[in-house]
Protein backbone atom coordinates (compact mmCIF):
# COMPACT_ATOMS: atom_id res chain seq x y z
CA UNK A 1 0.00 0.00 0.00
CA UNK A 2 1.19 3.37 -0.35
CA UNK A 3 0.48 6.34 2.35
CA UNK A 4 1.31 9.47 2.92
CA UNK A 5 2.42 10.38 6.49
CA UNK A 6 3.09 13.92 7.83
CA UNK A 7 5.83 14.14 10.27
CA UNK A 8 6.68 16.66 13.08
CA UNK A 9 9.53 16.19 14.74
CA UNK A 10 9.13 19.24 16.84
CA UNK A 11 11.35 20.06 18.92
CA UNK A 12 14.27 18.60 21.91
CA UNK A 13 14.14 14.97 21.58
CA UNK A 14 11.34 15.21 19.00
CA UNK A 15 13.98 15.03 15.63
CA UNK A 16 15.53 12.15 17.62
CA UNK A 17 12.79 9.73 18.29
CA UNK A 18 10.49 10.78 14.92
CA UNK A 19 14.18 9.50 13.40
CA UNK A 20 13.95 6.48 15.24
CA UNK A 21 10.17 6.28 14.73
CA UNK A 22 10.58 6.94 10.44
CA UNK A 23 13.81 3.99 10.27
CA UNK A 24 10.98 1.80 11.87
CA UNK A 25 8.52 2.77 9.22
CA UNK A 26 11.57 2.26 6.29
CA UNK A 27 11.54 -1.59 7.59
CA UNK A 28 8.10 -2.05 7.33
CA UNK A 29 7.67 -0.46 4.25
CA UNK A 30 10.65 -2.98 2.81
CA UNK A 31 9.50 -5.99 4.90
CA UNK A 32 6.03 -6.12 3.80
CA UNK A 33 6.15 -3.93 0.47
CA UNK A 34 4.53 -0.93 1.01
CA UNK A 35 5.26 2.64 0.18
CA UNK A 36 5.62 5.47 3.01
CA UNK A 37 6.04 8.79 1.93
CA UNK A 38 7.03 11.54 4.24
CA UNK A 39 5.69 14.65 4.07
CA UNK A 40 7.91 16.74 6.77
CA UNK A 41 6.41 20.16 8.23
CA UNK A 42 7.14 22.48 11.18
CA UNK A 43 5.43 22.62 14.63
CA UNK A 44 6.22 24.00 18.14
CA UNK A 45 9.08 26.19 18.74
CA UNK A 46 11.25 25.30 15.56
CA UNK A 47 8.27 26.85 13.53
CA UNK A 48 8.35 29.63 15.73
CA UNK A 49 12.06 30.27 15.34
CA UNK A 50 11.66 30.00 11.51
CA UNK A 51 7.85 30.97 10.78
CA UNK A 52 7.04 32.88 13.59
CA UNK A 53 4.40 30.48 14.79
CA UNK A 54 3.93 27.33 16.10
CA UNK A 55 1.41 26.39 13.91
CA UNK A 56 2.17 27.64 10.00
CA UNK A 57 -1.05 27.04 7.68
CA UNK A 58 1.26 24.93 5.37
CA UNK A 59 1.74 22.45 8.15
CA UNK A 60 -2.24 22.21 8.43
CA UNK A 61 -2.73 21.75 4.97
CA UNK A 62 0.14 18.99 4.80
CA UNK A 63 -1.67 16.78 7.70
CA UNK A 64 -4.94 17.36 6.29
CA UNK A 65 -4.08 15.67 3.06
CA UNK A 66 -1.92 12.91 4.57
CA UNK A 67 -2.95 9.74 5.72
CA UNK A 68 -1.43 9.77 9.15
CA UNK A 69 0.27 12.41 11.39
CA UNK A 70 3.53 11.03 13.16
CA UNK A 71 4.69 13.85 15.62
CA UNK A 72 7.25 14.17 18.33
CA UNK A 73 7.32 16.74 21.09
CA UNK A 74 7.27 20.25 21.12
CA UNK A 75 8.39 22.80 23.43
CA UNK A 76 11.23 24.09 25.64
CA UNK A 77 12.87 26.37 27.85
CA UNK A 78 13.74 28.89 24.48
CA UNK A 79 10.08 29.48 24.30
CA UNK A 80 8.86 29.26 27.90
CA UNK A 81 8.01 33.18 28.39
CA UNK A 82 6.26 33.63 25.01
CA UNK A 83 2.62 34.70 25.83
CA UNK A 84 0.18 31.58 25.78
CA UNK A 85 -1.06 31.82 22.15
CA UNK A 86 2.90 32.20 20.75
CA UNK A 87 3.64 29.20 22.84
CA UNK A 88 5.24 25.58 20.94
CA UNK A 89 2.18 24.07 23.00
CA UNK A 90 -0.29 26.00 21.40
CA UNK A 91 0.86 24.70 18.09
CA UNK A 92 0.16 20.78 19.51
CA UNK A 93 -3.30 22.29 20.40
CA UNK A 94 -4.34 23.63 17.20
CA UNK A 95 -3.02 20.88 15.20
CA UNK A 96 -5.10 18.55 17.28
CA UNK A 97 -8.30 20.70 16.97
CA UNK A 98 -7.61 21.45 13.47
CA UNK A 99 -8.08 17.64 12.97
CA UNK A 100 -10.67 17.47 15.29
CA UNK A 101 -9.07 14.46 16.66
CA UNK A 102 -11.01 14.09 20.16
CA UNK A 103 -9.90 10.73 21.60
CA UNK A 104 -7.01 10.32 22.62
CA UNK A 105 -6.11 6.66 23.14
CA UNK A 106 -3.36 5.91 25.82
CA UNK A 107 -2.32 2.56 26.46
CA UNK A 108 -0.36 1.72 29.41
CA UNK A 109 0.93 -1.96 29.05
CA UNK A 110 3.85 -3.18 31.45
CA UNK A 111 5.43 -5.28 29.90
CA UNK A 112 6.77 -8.51 31.40
CA UNK A 113 10.63 -7.98 31.59
CA UNK A 114 10.18 -4.06 32.28
CA UNK A 115 8.19 -4.71 36.00
CA UNK A 116 11.91 -4.45 37.64
CA UNK A 117 11.64 -0.74 35.94
CA UNK A 118 8.92 0.55 37.71
CA UNK A 119 9.39 2.18 41.29
CA UNK A 120 6.35 0.03 42.10
CA UNK A 121 6.03 -3.21 43.32
CA UNK A 122 6.39 -6.03 40.63
CA UNK A 123 3.20 -7.62 42.19
CA UNK A 124 1.03 -4.38 41.58
CA UNK A 125 1.94 -4.02 37.91
CA UNK A 126 2.69 -7.38 36.70
CA UNK A 127 -0.25 -7.57 33.90
CA UNK A 128 -1.70 -4.44 33.92
CA UNK A 129 -3.34 -3.62 30.29
CA UNK A 130 -5.52 -0.43 30.61
CA UNK A 131 -6.65 2.02 28.20
CA UNK A 132 -6.83 5.60 29.33
CA UNK A 133 -9.66 7.66 27.15
CA UNK A 134 -8.96 11.25 27.26
CA UNK A 135 -11.37 14.05 25.80
CA UNK A 136 -8.46 16.02 23.60
CA UNK A 137 -10.45 18.65 22.04
CA UNK A 138 -12.28 20.00 24.68
CA UNK A 139 -12.86 20.82 28.37
CA UNK A 140 -10.36 22.84 30.23
CA UNK A 141 -7.66 23.43 27.57
CA UNK A 142 -10.07 24.91 25.13
CA UNK A 143 -13.16 26.96 27.13
CA UNK A 144 -13.27 30.50 26.27
CA UNK A 145 -12.92 32.63 27.54
CA UNK A 146 -9.18 31.73 29.13
CA UNK A 147 -7.25 35.35 29.78
CA UNK A 148 -5.53 37.59 32.49
CA UNK A 149 -8.35 40.27 33.69
CA UNK A 150 -7.34 44.14 35.06
CA UNK A 151 -10.88 44.65 37.51
CA UNK A 152 -11.75 47.26 39.79
CA UNK A 153 -10.60 45.44 42.98
CA UNK A 154 -7.76 43.81 41.27
CA UNK A 155 -6.08 41.75 38.65
CA UNK A 156 -7.96 38.20 38.26
CA UNK A 157 -7.18 35.41 35.73
CA UNK A 158 -9.85 32.62 33.96
CA UNK A 159 -9.45 29.16 32.53
CA UNK A 160 -13.03 28.02 31.82
CA UNK A 161 -13.58 24.17 31.45
CA UNK A 162 -16.87 23.84 28.86
CA UNK A 163 -18.05 21.54 26.87
CA UNK A 164 -21.02 20.66 24.35
CA UNK A 165 -22.55 17.47 25.66
CA UNK A 166 -22.34 16.08 22.07
CA UNK A 167 -18.84 16.26 22.54
CA UNK A 168 -18.95 14.49 25.99
CA UNK A 169 -20.96 12.25 24.26
CA UNK A 170 -18.80 10.95 21.40
CA UNK A 171 -15.68 10.15 23.79
CA UNK A 172 -18.00 8.02 26.42
CA UNK A 173 -19.24 5.79 23.09
CA UNK A 174 -15.70 5.64 22.26
CA UNK A 175 -14.68 4.31 25.69
CA UNK A 176 -17.83 1.86 25.80
CA UNK A 177 -16.48 1.10 21.65
CA UNK A 178 -12.99 0.15 23.33
CA UNK A 179 -14.30 -1.66 25.83
CA UNK A 180 -16.19 -4.41 23.96
CA UNK A 181 -12.98 -5.44 22.05
CA UNK A 182 -11.06 -5.45 25.69
CA UNK A 183 -12.35 -6.80 29.07
CA UNK A 184 -15.88 -4.91 28.82
CA UNK A 185 -15.67 -1.88 31.85
CA UNK A 186 -15.72 1.38 31.47
CA UNK A 187 -14.03 3.57 34.55
CA UNK A 188 -15.72 7.59 33.64
CA UNK A 189 -13.14 9.65 35.53
CA UNK A 190 -14.78 12.88 36.80
CA UNK A 191 -14.58 15.63 40.26
CA UNK A 192 -19.14 15.39 40.36
CA UNK A 193 -18.85 16.18 43.68
CA UNK A 194 -17.75 19.89 42.77
CA UNK A 195 -17.51 20.34 39.25
CA UNK A 196 -21.03 20.99 37.04
CA UNK A 197 -19.76 19.86 33.63
CA UNK A 198 -18.60 16.94 35.28
CA UNK A 199 -22.10 15.92 37.22
CA UNK A 200 -23.00 16.59 33.32
CA UNK A 201 -20.28 14.34 32.09
CA UNK A 202 -21.69 11.24 34.47
CA UNK A 203 -25.16 11.58 33.63
CA UNK A 204 -24.10 11.29 29.76
CA UNK A 205 -22.42 7.95 30.58
CA UNK A 206 -25.13 6.77 32.67
CA UNK A 207 -27.62 7.79 29.56
CA UNK A 208 -24.75 6.05 26.70
CA UNK A 209 -24.38 2.85 28.75
CA UNK A 210 -27.85 1.96 28.44
CA UNK A 211 -26.36 1.11 24.41
CA UNK A 212 -23.63 -1.00 26.13
CA UNK A 213 -25.21 -3.30 28.50
CA UNK A 214 -22.77 -6.01 28.45
CA UNK A 215 -20.39 -3.40 29.33
CA UNK A 216 -19.74 -2.73 33.13
CA UNK A 217 -19.43 0.94 33.85
CA UNK A 218 -18.19 2.82 36.83
CA UNK A 219 -17.95 6.31 38.16
CA UNK A 220 -14.78 7.40 40.10
CA UNK A 221 -13.99 10.70 41.51
CA UNK A 222 -10.23 11.82 39.94
CA UNK A 223 -8.66 12.26 42.82
CA UNK A 224 -9.23 8.61 44.04
CA UNK A 225 -8.26 7.33 40.32
CA UNK A 226 -5.08 8.60 41.11
CA UNK A 227 -4.63 6.87 44.10
CA UNK A 228 -6.25 3.83 42.68
CA UNK A 229 -3.99 3.91 39.81
CA UNK A 230 -0.74 3.42 42.26
CA UNK A 231 -2.87 1.02 44.74
CA UNK A 232 -4.11 -1.31 42.19
CA UNK A 233 -4.15 -0.68 38.51
CA UNK A 234 -5.22 -3.92 37.46
CA UNK A 235 -8.84 -3.05 38.27
CA UNK A 236 -8.78 -1.00 35.49
CA UNK A 237 -9.69 -1.49 31.86
CA UNK A 238 -10.34 1.61 30.02
CA UNK A 239 -10.64 5.11 31.64
CA UNK A 240 -12.35 8.01 30.17
CA UNK A 241 -12.30 11.26 31.41
CA UNK A 242 -11.90 15.14 30.42
CA UNK A 243 -8.83 16.55 28.75
CA UNK A 244 -6.33 17.59 31.80
CA UNK A 245 -7.64 14.99 34.12
CA UNK A 246 -6.16 12.48 31.11
CA UNK A 247 -3.40 14.07 30.88
CA UNK A 248 -2.17 14.16 34.24
CA UNK A 249 -3.39 10.52 34.98
CA UNK A 250 -1.78 9.43 32.23
CA UNK A 251 2.04 10.51 32.92
CA UNK A 252 1.20 8.83 36.28
CA UNK A 253 -0.15 5.55 34.88
CA UNK A 254 3.15 5.71 32.50
CA UNK A 255 5.42 4.62 35.58
CA UNK A 256 3.11 1.85 35.96
CA UNK A 257 5.12 0.62 32.79
CA UNK A 258 8.39 1.66 34.50
CA UNK A 259 9.12 4.87 32.15
CA UNK A 260 7.49 8.30 30.38
CA UNK A 261 9.29 7.45 27.45
CA UNK A 262 7.88 3.75 26.97
CA UNK A 263 3.60 5.26 26.40
CA UNK A 264 2.39 5.66 23.11
CA UNK A 265 -0.55 7.76 21.94
CA UNK A 266 -3.19 8.05 19.24
CA UNK A 267 -5.35 10.90 18.43
CA UNK A 268 -8.35 10.14 16.04
CA UNK A 269 -11.58 11.27 15.19
CA UNK A 270 -12.67 8.37 12.94
CA UNK A 271 -12.71 10.13 10.36
CA UNK A 272 -9.45 11.90 8.18
CA UNK A 273 -6.17 11.37 9.53
CA UNK A 274 -4.76 10.47 12.65
CA UNK A 275 -2.08 11.88 14.81
CA UNK A 276 0.14 9.31 16.63
CA UNK A 277 2.65 10.90 19.03
CA UNK A 278 4.65 9.90 22.36
CA UNK A 279 2.79 11.04 25.21
CA UNK A 280 5.89 12.56 27.04
CA UNK A 281 7.26 15.90 26.16
CA UNK A 282 10.57 17.41 24.31
CA UNK A 283 12.91 16.33 27.40
CA UNK A 284 15.02 18.93 27.22
CA UNK A 285 17.02 18.17 30.02
CA UNK A 286 18.11 15.17 27.53
CA UNK A 287 17.39 16.52 24.07
CA UNK A 288 20.54 16.18 21.59
CA UNK A 289 22.74 13.97 23.79
CA UNK A 290 21.09 10.55 21.62
CA UNK A 291 20.00 9.21 25.18
CA UNK A 292 16.16 9.39 24.71
CA UNK A 293 14.02 6.07 25.39
CA UNK A 294 12.66 6.00 21.16
CA UNK A 295 10.10 2.96 22.24
CA UNK A 296 7.04 5.37 22.77
CA UNK A 297 7.42 6.56 19.35
CA UNK A 298 7.74 3.33 18.03
CA UNK A 299 5.19 1.97 19.84
CA UNK A 300 2.89 5.59 18.36
CA UNK A 301 4.35 3.92 14.91
CA UNK A 302 2.17 0.33 15.82
CA UNK A 303 -0.89 2.77 16.60
CA UNK A 304 -0.38 4.79 13.32
CA UNK A 305 -0.23 1.03 11.10
CA UNK A 306 -2.96 -0.75 13.20
CA UNK A 307 -5.55 2.16 13.38
CA UNK A 308 -4.97 4.83 10.47
CA UNK A 309 -4.04 2.09 8.11
CA UNK A 310 -5.45 -1.35 9.18
CA UNK A 311 -1.95 -2.71 8.90
CA UNK A 312 -2.36 -5.31 11.19
CA UNK A 313 0.20 -7.42 11.16
CA UNK A 314 2.68 -4.90 10.65
CA UNK A 315 1.57 -3.42 13.88
CA UNK A 316 1.99 -7.04 16.00
CA UNK A 317 5.16 -7.04 14.10
CA UNK A 318 6.87 -3.93 15.39
CA UNK A 319 5.08 -4.31 18.59
CA UNK A 320 6.49 -7.96 19.20
CA UNK A 321 10.09 -6.49 18.09
CA UNK A 322 9.76 -4.11 21.05
CA UNK A 323 8.87 -6.62 23.09
CA UNK A 324 11.41 -9.04 22.54
CA UNK A 325 13.77 -6.12 22.49
CA UNK A 326 13.49 -5.93 26.15
CA UNK A 327 12.97 -9.49 26.78
CA UNK A 328 16.72 -9.13 25.59
CA UNK A 329 17.72 -7.16 27.97
CA UNK A 330 18.30 -3.89 26.08
CA UNK A 331 17.78 -0.84 27.84
CA UNK A 332 17.77 3.33 27.30
CA UNK A 333 19.06 5.31 30.58
CA UNK A 334 15.26 6.04 31.76
CA UNK A 335 14.35 1.51 31.91
CA UNK A 336 18.05 0.53 33.00
CA UNK A 337 18.82 -0.95 36.23
CA UNK A 338 21.49 -0.69 38.21
CA UNK A 339 24.20 -2.71 36.22
CA UNK A 340 22.61 -3.11 33.13
CA UNK A 341 24.42 -1.65 29.69
CA UNK A 342 22.70 1.49 28.55
CA UNK A 343 22.02 2.01 25.23
CA UNK A 344 21.55 4.77 22.60
CA UNK A 345 18.29 5.97 21.07
CA UNK A 346 20.01 5.16 17.67
CA UNK A 347 21.24 1.56 19.09
CA UNK A 348 18.25 0.66 20.48
CA UNK A 349 16.45 2.02 17.57
CA UNK A 350 18.73 -1.09 15.39
CA UNK A 351 17.76 -3.52 18.02
CA UNK A 352 14.10 -2.96 17.16
CA UNK A 353 14.98 -3.01 13.47
CA UNK A 354 16.92 -6.59 13.35
CA UNK A 355 13.76 -7.93 15.65
CA UNK A 356 11.47 -6.68 12.97
CA UNK A 357 13.87 -8.22 9.98
CA UNK A 358 14.31 -11.16 11.83
CA UNK A 359 11.04 -12.08 12.45
CA UNK A 360 9.71 -11.00 9.21
CA UNK A 361 12.39 -13.39 7.31
CA UNK A 362 11.51 -16.52 10.11
P1 LIG B 1 8.88 15.75 29.58
O1 LIG B 1 7.94 14.67 29.26
O2 LIG B 1 9.56 16.41 28.43
O3 LIG B 1 10.03 15.17 30.55
C1 LIG B 1 9.78 14.72 31.87
C2 LIG B 1 10.92 13.82 32.33
O4 LIG B 1 10.86 12.59 31.62
C3 LIG B 1 12.29 14.40 32.03
O5 LIG B 1 13.18 14.06 33.06
C4 LIG B 1 12.71 13.70 30.74
O6 LIG B 1 14.11 13.57 30.57
C5 LIG B 1 12.04 12.35 30.89
N1 LIG B 1 11.69 11.80 29.58
C6 LIG B 1 10.67 12.20 28.79
N2 LIG B 1 10.66 11.50 27.66
C7 LIG B 1 11.70 10.64 27.73
C8 LIG B 1 12.22 9.64 26.83
N3 LIG B 1 11.66 9.39 25.66
N4 LIG B 1 13.31 8.95 27.23
C9 LIG B 1 13.88 9.17 28.44
N5 LIG B 1 13.43 10.09 29.31
C10 LIG B 1 12.36 10.82 28.95
O7 LIG B 1 8.09 16.81 30.46
P2 LIG B 1 8.53 18.26 31.01
O8 LIG B 1 9.97 18.25 31.35
O9 LIG B 1 7.55 18.60 32.00
O10 LIG B 1 8.31 19.22 29.75
C11 LIG B 1 9.34 19.63 28.87
C12 LIG B 1 8.73 20.36 27.68
O11 LIG B 1 7.97 19.43 26.89
C13 LIG B 1 7.76 21.47 28.08
O12 LIG B 1 7.98 22.54 27.19
C14 LIG B 1 6.39 20.87 27.84
O13 LIG B 1 5.40 21.81 27.50
C15 LIG B 1 6.67 19.96 26.67
N6 LIG B 1 5.74 18.83 26.56
C16 LIG B 1 5.37 18.50 25.30
C17 LIG B 1 4.58 17.38 25.08
C18 LIG B 1 4.21 17.03 23.68
O14 LIG B 1 4.75 17.59 22.75
N7 LIG B 1 3.30 16.11 23.48
C19 LIG B 1 4.20 16.59 26.16
C20 LIG B 1 4.60 16.96 27.46
C21 LIG B 1 5.39 18.07 27.63
C1 LIG C 1 0.58 15.86 26.24
C2 LIG C 1 1.21 17.20 26.57
C3 LIG C 1 0.37 18.31 25.99
C4 LIG C 1 -1.01 18.24 26.66
C5 LIG C 1 0.92 19.74 26.11
C6 LIG C 1 2.33 19.85 25.62
C7 LIG C 1 0.05 20.72 25.38
O1 LIG C 1 1.39 17.34 27.94
O2 LIG C 1 0.43 15.56 25.04
O3 LIG C 1 0.26 15.11 27.16
O4 LIG C 1 -1.16 18.70 27.78
O5 LIG C 1 -1.90 17.70 26.02
MN1 LIG D 1 0.96 15.51 29.04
Amino acid sequence: MNKIITVLPGDGIGPEVIKAAQKVLDTVAEKFSHQFTYLNAKIGGVAIDEEGTPLPQETIDLCKKSDGVLLGAVGGPKWDTLPGHMRPERGLLGIRKALELYANLRPVTAHKSLLDASTLKKEVIEGVDLMIVRELTGGLYFGQPQERRQENDGESVVDTLYYKNYEIERIIRQAFELARLRRKKVTSVDKANVLESSRVWREIAIAVHADYPDVELEHMLVDNAAMQLIRDPKQFDVVVTENMFGDILSDEASMLTGSLGMLPSASINGNGPGLYEPIHGSAPDIAGKNLANPLATILSVAMLLRYSFLMQEEADAVETAVSKVLEAGYRTGDIAEKGQPVLSTEEMTEKVIEHIQLAVTN
